[in-house]
């Protein structure tokens, strides 16, 4: 059965806004996205928000519901009492364009600075070869669905714009780290990591991996493992000097 759900909704844009009530209509099996679409299809026809698959596979609907970073396509609206007032935001560490749609620039220039996959030189695309486990290490990482909620939440730049310039956040810092392991790439992206793309900013706090909506281990299986490198670099000589001399 279909009940009245009260809403409080961010209106606004790059200028300023604040927080508007409404009551719409919701039904059994809906996602806050579907409420979402009709309150503009009956009482807010120019609120903006982002989507595109309904499905949790596009990475685009990414908000806050109550204050939690989430996907508001894959939010079930029953995981709320009916008597309660959800309150939808946009993300709050990209800059608002209007009502729930911020501009995620930030992440595409972040993606643009690490250097493209390095395979060897010599050997034909169809002729790389990779153990399983290489290419099992690397699968988890590539389900992301750059929905940008892991750069969203992580404190560092979340309350800090001055922070954004050197840090590439969560996401990023992954693929520097599926870059690293994979057995093929003949970069070396352990200083980059550190001097460039911000590893050290980041002290485990794990936030970016509690909402990954792909549940990819992004701080055990990329971030942690990407500092035990730099670690290995700046403190065992012998390390640093085997891992000039007879990496891969
Ligand atoms: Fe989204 Fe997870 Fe990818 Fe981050 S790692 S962008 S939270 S899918
Ligand atoms: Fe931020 Fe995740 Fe590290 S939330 S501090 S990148 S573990
Ligand atoms: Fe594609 Fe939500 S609309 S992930």
């Amino acid at each position: 059965m279909g009940y009245q759900g009260r809403f409080r909704v961010w209106r606004g844009d790059a200028d300023g806004g604040g927080l508007e009530d409404f009551t719409v209509e919701v039904n059994e099996g809906e996602v806050v996205l579907d409420v979402i679409h009709r309150l503009q299809a009956t009482q807010a026809a120019d609120l903006a928000v982002r989507w595109n698959c309904k499905a949790g596979k596009c990475g685009s609907c990414s908000a806050e519901v109550n204050g939690r970073p989430r996907l508001l396509c894959m939010t079930r609206m029953s995981v709320f009492a009916e008597d309660e007032t959800v309150t939808v935001t946009p993300m709050r560490t990209f800059p608002v364009i209007r009502d729930l749609v911020t501009d995620v620039s930030y992440n595409y220039a972040k993606a643009r600075e690490i250097p493209a996959f390095s395979p060897p030189k010599g050997v034909a695309p169809g002729d790389y070869r990779m153990s399983q486990v290489d290419v099992e290490r690397s699968q988890e990482f590539r389900k992301c669905i750059e929905c940008f909620l892991c750069q969203n939440t992580c404190h560092v730049i979340r309350d800090h714009e001055e922070n954004k310039a050197s840090f590439s956040g969560p996401r990023f810092l992954m693929r520097v780290a599926e870059l690293e392991m994979h057995p093929l790439d003949e970069a070396d992206r352990v200083p980059a990591a550190q001097s460039e793309h911000g590893l050290g900013l980041c002290n485990i706090t794990k936030c970016c991996t509690e909402v990954c909506p792909e549940h990819i281990k992004i701080t055990d299986n990329a971030l942690i493992p990407m500092k035990e490198r730099v670690a290995d670099r700046r403190y065992d000589p012998i390390v640093w000097l085997g891992n000039k001399l007879f990496r891969r």
